[in-house]
């Protein structure tokens, strides 16, 4: 009781939801979502989207913060003090942002990496066919990237949920909205003319994002969007990570819990559009359609800096800029996975801060190494149930995403939905006096889509559903 007492709290609304949305706003907004809207026919994608976030993603979302702020535990003890038997769900929750820090850290020092190039002006440089392959097969500098940027994550998280976590999204939250937007905008003015004298324009790139592609549509390709959609909002929402736990057992009860799920939805919903209007355009004037085939690693690392080299000279301030706003997504979302691990230990072993921060650090430093060499003295290629190729850093995503995560938000729906019923989290969410809108369709979502959505996505995940 004293502990929970003394439990650190966000300083009010705002300080959660910019956290909240710090956590949500990361990689898979950026080198994910363009990519998915490319491919799934613009509009379509991006309706199918946002219906997702309303109801999935809301209910999700809703039941994680509740859970934390309810049991004001982190997501390692939270689940078993919901109910005794269910503490196996937190050490699988707890277990996704353990795997998830280590590779995240990695790709973290890549974006260093290339910010620093930029910087430099060495943007011409970094857009060099082989750049990347040549840089993350080096054998020091990606691990001493890697170590500095978990370096100043573990900084942020031993300052504390006020002073570390609040405060620094306080900052770089703003900031990243500013580049996001100021770099979008800019995306829509830019034309070219290629050497085949084919011109085209941001504007047109923008109307092959928005507008809905139906032409041929099916009901498999239908399933596939909507799948692609769901497993792309799970990500980027931070669900399933046990982040949204912890984040939630420092709310206060008096906050108004669903409308700052609302402002985390719209911020992280916002942000993932902007990505797309950020970079759909710009790679289309400079590459056409097949510039667009790219997602993850390639698309961030090799088409997009041959999109700011094909700029000019200003493209090096873009690309700096946009490495900067890539490194403060990248950053508060790795505070958010560490955090998420950090609590749980402090939590369950009664340690200090300190203790649990250094301990979370190690294992991700340790984890981090393993991943750099995955590229070089350890380099493998294996192929996933999935069929994709996957070096040591594929394993671990393949594992958290699509194993791991839909069964924490699998069994977390059975838990609320089932076992000790929707009420107990609608409570939660209504005890400051608040009014929860959608309840009807959070029971009926918790009880019976979310389960069979979730259920399909993991078996398409595992590579056991091929139909769709
Ligand atoms: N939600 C975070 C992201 O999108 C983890 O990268």
């Amino acid at each position: 009781m004293k502990k929970e007492k003394n439990r650190n709290s966000f300083s009010g609304s705002i300080g959660f939801v910019l956290a909240a949305a710090g956590s949500a706003v990361g990689l898979g907004n950026i080198w994910r979502f363009p990519y998915l809207a490319a491919k799934d026919g613009g509009g379509l994608f991006l309706v199918i989207y946002l219906v997702l976030a309303l109801t999935f993603g809301f209910t999700l979302l809703t039941t994680e913060v509740a859970i934390g702020r309810k049991t004001k535990q982190s997501p390692l003890t939270a689940y078993s003090k919901i109910r005794k038997k269910w503490g196996f769900l937190g050490v699988l929750a707890c277990l996704v942002p353990v795997i998830i820090m280590p590779y995240y850290c990695v790709i973290g020092g890549w974006v260093v990496k290339y910010f620093l190039a930029y910087l430099t002006g060495e943007g011409t440089k970094a857009a060099g066919d082989g750049y990347f392959t040549g840089y993350i097969t080096e054998m020091v500098q990606p691990i001493l990237l890697m170590a500095i940027f978990l370096g100043v994550v573990a900084v942020i998280i031993y300052r504390g949920v006020n002073k570390g976590i609040e405060s620094s999204s306080k900052v770089i939250m703003p900031l990243l909205l500013l580049l996001v937007i100021g770099i979008a905008v800019f995306s829509l003015t830019i034309h070219h003319t290629d050497a085949d004298g084919v011109a085209r324009s941001g504007l047109e790139g923008l109307g092959i994002y928005v507008i809905p592609d139906l032409e041929g549509l099916t009901v498999k390709g239908f399933f596939t969007v909507l799948l692609d959609a769901m497993g792309q909002l799970f990500f980027s929402l931070s669900v399933a990570m046990g982040i949204m736990i912890a984040y939630g057992s420092y709310v206060k009860d008096d906050a108004n819990l669903v409308k700052s799920i609302n402002q985390i939805e719209i911020f992280d919903t916002v942000v993932a559009f902007l990505a797309g209007v950020m970079i759909i355009p710009a790679v289309y004037t400079f590459m056409g359609r097949e510039g667009m085939a790219a997602s993850g690693p390639s698309l961030m690392f090799v088409s997009l800096p041959k999109v700011f080299d094909a700029m000019g000279k200003v493209g090096n301030i873009v690309g700096c800029l946009f490495f900067a706003m890539v490194l403060f997504a990248a950053l508060t979302s790795a505070v958010s996975v560490m955090e998420a691990v950090v609590s749980s230990l402090m939590d369950r072993f009664h340690l200090s801060r300190a203790k649990a921060t250094i301990i979370e650090t190690s294992i991700a430093l340790v984890g981090g190494v393993f991943v750099c060499l995955g590229y070089n003295k350890l380099y493998f290629d294996i192929t996933l149930p999935n069929g994709a190729h996957a070096q040591i850093l594929d394993i671990m995503d393949y594992i958290s995403n699509n194993a791991f995560m839909p069964l924490v938000a699998i069994g977390s729906c059975i838990l609320i939905g089932w076992i000790v019923k929707p009420a107990t989290v609608i409570e939660e969410a209504e005890k400051s006096g608040c009014k929860f809108g959608r309840k009807k369709l959070y029971i009926v979502m918790i009880r019976y889509i979310a389960p069979i959505l979730l259920v399909i996505l993991l078996l398409k995940s595992l590579g056991i559903l091929t139909l769709i």
